[in-house]
């Protein structure tokens, strides 16, 4: 059944691919750069310009240039962009705005060496690595969030669990689970939401996201509220076990045929980890499905993030059947798009 769903799943994915650039502006941007290599975006000499994991405008303004330098180069970058692209010239100026102190002085005071913007410019253009990897950051409800390669870029329809978990009754005095934080945006939206006695337990298997995970809760002193547990799914929760007023969970739900036919950006720099949902994308959701009774109090909440509307539709249908004795009033629930992008439901 899900195998002939997930076509319709990939088209409600919010990793949708781009249209393609016409040939003849493809053939124009090449031209203009030296080769392209979009499938090795960490090697090389560019990837020194990105060592520092620090996002771009919290760094030190240390680096002097003189104003008709960074002239040159806001022309030179420019040129890069092909016609096909106008968003990139947006790109262009945010990434001017975060790296200069004060982009009209002279001399500017950049965060970073002007080589290396201009390496971190060329991998944007050329290998199509997403922007907040190059600034290191993302717009994330009121939070801007640190993210860098090795985590997913967290995305604005997940914004809507946040306020799922602030409809909850009693939300602020609870203890929360956020699997598969990633980022930690989740984790820290929630936890600045919380009363004194509210905890958010976030877990991931990456070392790389409980690494940017820990970087985001300190950047907004949430170390109080916010445990990070590294490890799979519900392992590192043993010791709250039936305590939880609610899980969250965004986990990785592509089918792996879709993969290769993800927008650049996405296939090509995002993490397979966070992406990869098995055959038909619910090898995961299923796993928290099975695991959700035994973490959550009577009476608790859960919310996840789905593919959209086939796999909201099944994992309903799955836990009002098979799991109607441990939980009610489960359902699909539309994201800004119309799209049965969530499920859920209360613990019995
Ligand atoms: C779709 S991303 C969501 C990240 C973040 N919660 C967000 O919404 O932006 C899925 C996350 O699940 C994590 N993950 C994958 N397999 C996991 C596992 N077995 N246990 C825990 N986390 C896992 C990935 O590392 C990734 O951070």
């Amino acid at each position: 059944m899900l195998a002939s769903a997930s076509s319709a799943a990939v088209a409600s994915s919010s990793f949708l691919p781009r249209p393609k650039p016409k040939p003849h502006l493809l053939k124009r941007l090449a031209s203009a750069l030296t080769p392209p290599s979009p499938l090795s975006p960490s090697t090389g000499a560019d990837a020194d310009a990105d060592q520092d994991p620090t996002p771009l405008f919290l760094r030190p303004p240390a680096h002097p240039v003189p104003a008709p330098c960074l002239a040159a180069f806001r022309r030179r970058a420019a040129a890069l962009v092909p016609p096909s692209a106008p968003h990139l010239h947006r790109h262009l100026r945010w990434l001017l705005a975060d790296a200069a102190h004060d982009p009209d002085a002279d001399p500017a005071l950049l965060r970073a060496p002007l080589g290396d913007l201009e390496a971190l410019w060329l991998r944007h253009v050329r290998d199509r690595r997403p922007f907040q990897y190059v600034v290191g950051n993302e717009h994330w409800r009121d939070l801007v969030v640190a993210v860098r390669e090795g985590v997913l870029i967290p995305r604005p329809e997940t914004e809507a669990v946040v306020e799922m978990v602030g409809r909850v009754e009693g939300f602020e005095a609870g203890w929360w689970a956020d699997l598969g934080t990633g980022s930690g945006a989740i984790a820290v939206a929630v936890a600045r939401m919380l009363g004194p006695e509210g905890r958010v337990f976030a877990t991931d298997v990456s070392e790389v996201a409980i690494e940017v995970a820990r970087l985001n809760v300190q950047r907004y002193e949430m170390q109080d509220k916010v445990q990070i547990r590294h490890g799979s799914w519900f392992e590192p929760l043993e010791d709250l076990k039936g305590k939880l007023m609610g899980v969250i969970s965004n986990p990785p739900y592509i089918p792996t045929d879709d993969l290769p036919g993800l927008q650049p950006e996405v296939g090509w720099h995002e993490p397979k980890l966070a992406l990869d949902g098995g055959k038909d994308g619910l090898d995961h959701l299923l796993h928290l499905c099975e695991g959700l009774s035994s973490v959550l109090k009577p009476g608790g909440f859960f919310v996840f993030e789905t593919n959209g509307n086939k796999q909201s539709e099944f994992l309903v249908d799955f836990l009002s059947t098979k799991w109607d004795s441990s939980f009610h009033d489960v359902e699909a629930v539309l994201d800004f798009a119309d799209i049965k992008r969530f499920v859920t439901g209360y613990r019995r």
